[in-house]
């Protein structure tokens, strides 16, 4: 499974990158705003970062106009994943860049129906929100599920980017369905770490070890 970083924000960027924890990055136009920065400066600056794919996103609602955005935002960087949403202008956007050899992100996924169609024009990535189907009283996981259950069916070479990503446990459970690529905030992907026996074993390490009296260097 890779892991992309769900986040704008490069010194988190950068932390989980000198850990090898990052295999891409995604961001989109609220985590711009929340940067404070410029989309071009600071996606260059995640470029210079980071070896895998970079997500940014174009904002155009015409195919048009996000051809001409996603042509611009490649010359960013080679590893620029030009991110569209899963509109019909979206689609079309993304044919037209796949067929040029660009990457393409195509988010915003809500459905397998719309999923199927995001394959079918080329995409790179599908990036289906977990978070914000669960939102409405709907299952996310089951979203990634069936995804993972058509794409297999024909051998689909669009991979599965969950996203909207929560909680840990979003993560385990697409990585049991078998996401490609799980896209997640730094705080939640630094929460994998924690164990309350993890703590309490340390614990009782720490206070015995204390009591032996010894060193080890
Ligand atoms: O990758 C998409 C993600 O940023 C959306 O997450 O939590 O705003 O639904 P969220």
């Amino acid at each position: 499974m890779k892991f992309f970083v769900d986040t704008a924000d490069v010194a988190a960027i950068r932390e989980l990158n000198d850990l090898g924890m990052v295999d891409g990055v995604t961001t989109n136009p609220s985590l711009i705003l929340k940067s404070g920065r410029d989309i071009l400066e600071v996606t260059r600056e995640i470029c210079d970062i980071v070896e895998g794919p970079v997500s940014a996103e174009v904002v155009a609602s015409d195919a048009e106009g996000m051809i001409r955005e996603g042509k611009h935002l490649v010359t960013i960087a080679p590893n620029i994943t030009v991110k569209v949403p899963l509109t019909w202008d979206g689609l079309k956007a993304c044919k037209a860049l796949s067929s040029d050899g660009h990457k393409v992100n195509v988010t915003l996924c809500f459905s397998p129906a719309q999923a199927i169609l995001a394959a079918k024009a080329g995409a790179t990535f599908v990036s289906p929100f977990i978070g914000r189907v669960d939102d409405i009283n709907l299952d996310g996981m089951e979203l990634i599920a069936q995804i993972r259950e058509i794409y297999d069916n024909y051998d689909f070479e669009t991979e599965i980017l969950a996203a909207s990503i929560r909680s840990v446990n979003h993560i385990t459970e697409a990585a049991r369905i078998g996401a490609d690529v799980i896209t997640a905030p730094p705080a939640v992907i630094k929460g994998m770490v924690k164990h309350v026996l993890t703590d309490r074993g340390l614990e009782q390490f720490e206070a015995d070890w204390a009591k032996t009296g010894q060193k080890i260097v």
